[in-house]
């Protein structure tokens, strides 16, 4: 038994996506990691480099000496990002000798090499390697850059995929995912003529879904779901366009949605969170197989996605997972993947003293959504620190769902949270440029704090005529 959807993002049990995007990224790989060459940080932004801080004395420092050692450092094209250096500390009669501290980013396998020649020429070596913060999107524009997929489950790859031996599909496919992958942020979101076949599977799985939502969704969910069929061509006859759906959650949320050719790697779908950007497939399913798809496809996104993110508080949920997620390590990525499997995907909530539906992945998959409000599944509370290491499957029903009190609650709980991941910088997020800034200097914190006081003196102006 399998689930009825592959959600977006899901960390697979067969083989962490997050091995398989490490594997994309590292040397040789077909997808080179992109520069950026703006950024006084120090980010991984080619693989193989190591950022390495030497600190030694030098004989005769003043004269020869400091030109061969940094002859050294040439040699094996080290990049110097910062050197000082002193007096000789332990012995104040070496005049002529200096202690050096070089920071400076090398090869790896010119590490070694430094390190002797080093020890050749000067005494008291000693090394720390830092490690590198994984490059990062700092403003929307270079979500374009976020594009690492994982191609498992493609019919073009995948035997079990309900399309693999429909050459005609996977050609159909083949050129929706297209019209994504030549997408630049800020364009006009691509249109698809869908063919009778695609809409006669979407209504399928729209009128299965439909007759369960009211009493299985979420209110945030039934009260967006209204709007969309109102004003965004959520029909069983027609299936929305991305552009309409983009347009819509501009004005409630701020999110905006952005093709992608697939289903994207963890840690480039969380990014795009962060700055209110859902990567959305744009392809549908099988029509073999209306209720399922071993892949992310338009009745999960659309279905299942959508209406949550026209929610405020959850939109606000998900960008902050996403902010969590910016620089973070592998090992913290996926956790947070993780945290985003078991409340984005398949999250419950309690409302009015019921279980209720949140999550995509329950949305848009009538078994499994009946599934987990049965009783039949352990329902445990959420908790970051809990859920984040649940182990889970991708293979058939959850055996286990975690239970938000609110989206407020699970913000703040997620909050706390993140506040813990060890990045050694923190990230401010301003919304009027849709940018993100590393708060590593104290007057950025200023600027910040700034902002948000005059933000507060409007706000208390305003209760004050009010009141
Ligand atoms: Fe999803």
């Amino acid at each position: 038994m399998k689930t009825e959807v592959a959600p977006q993002c899901l960390p697979a049990k067969r083989r962490s996506l997050i091995e398989d995007d490490r594997e994309g990224r590292e040397p040789g790989s077909s997808v080179p990691e992109p520069a950026d060459q703006s950024l006084d940080f120090t980010l991984d932004q080619e693989g193989g480099r190591d950022l390495v801080t030497f600190i030694f004395t030098l004989r005769n420092a003043k004269s020869s000496a400091l030109s061969h050692a940094i002859n050294i450092f040439e040699t094996v094209e080290a990049q110097i990002h910062h050197m000082e250096s002193r007096a000789v500390r332990k012995d104040k009669s070496r005049v002529d000798d200096l202690d050096f501290f070089i920071r400076c980013e090398v090869h790896s396998s010119g590490v070694n090499t430094l390190i002797n020649s080093l020890k050749g020429m000067a005494e008291d070596v000693s090394i720390s390697k830092e490690e590198k913060v994984p490059w990062f999107p700092r403003k929307i524009q270079d979500l374009d850059r976020c594009h690492h997929l994982i191609t498992k489950f493609e019919p073009d790859l995948d035997q079990d995929h309900p399309g693999y031996q429909d050459l005609e599909y996977r050609e159909r496919r083949s050129h929706i995912a297209g019209l994504a992958l030549n997408y630049k942020q800020g364009e006009p979101l691509p249109r698809v003529d869908y063919t009778t076949e695609e809409i006669a599977t979407w209504k399928k799985v729209y009128n299965k879904l439909s007759t369960l939502y009211p009493s299985h969704a979420c209110r945030q969910f039934l009260d967006a779901f209204q709007i969309l069929e109102k004003h965004c061509g959520y029909q069983a006859d027609n299936i929305p366009q991305l552009q309409d759906i983009s347009s819509f959650l501009k004005e409630r949320t701020g999110f905006l949605l952005h093709p992608i050719a697939g289903l994207l790697s963890p840690r480039d779908f969380l990014a795009s969170l962060a700055f209110r950007v859902f990567q959305c497939t744009q392809y549908i399913r099988h029509s073999s197989s209306p209720m399922h798809s071993p892949e992310p496809d338009c009745c999960h996104e659309l279905l299942g996605h959508i209406p949550m993110l026209a929610d405020k508080q959850f939109a606000q949920f998900s960008q902050e997972l996403g902010l969590a997620s910016l620089g973070a390590s592998d090992e913290d990525i996926e956790k947070l993947s993780t945290l985003y499997w078991f409340t984005i995907e398949f999250g419950l909530c309690k409302q009015n003293g019921h279980l209720k539906a949140y999550g995509a992945g329950l949305l848009s998959s009538y078994g499994e959504l009946m599934y987990s409000l049965s009783g039949e599944p352990q329902y445990k509370a959420f908790d970051p620190e809990v859920t984040a290491i649940q182990t889970y499957q991708d293979q058939t029903f959850q055996p286990i769902y975690f239970v938000s009190e609110s989206f407020e609650d699970a913000k703040s709980k997620l909050r706390v949270y993140a506040s813990k991941i060890r990045k050694g910088f923190s990230l401010h997020y301003d919304p009027l440029t849709c940018s993100v800034e590393i708060l590593d200097k104290p007057h950025k914190v200023k600027k910040a704090l700034t902002q948000m006081q005059d933000e507060l003196k409007n706000l208390c102006f305003a209760l004050d005529q009010l009141s």
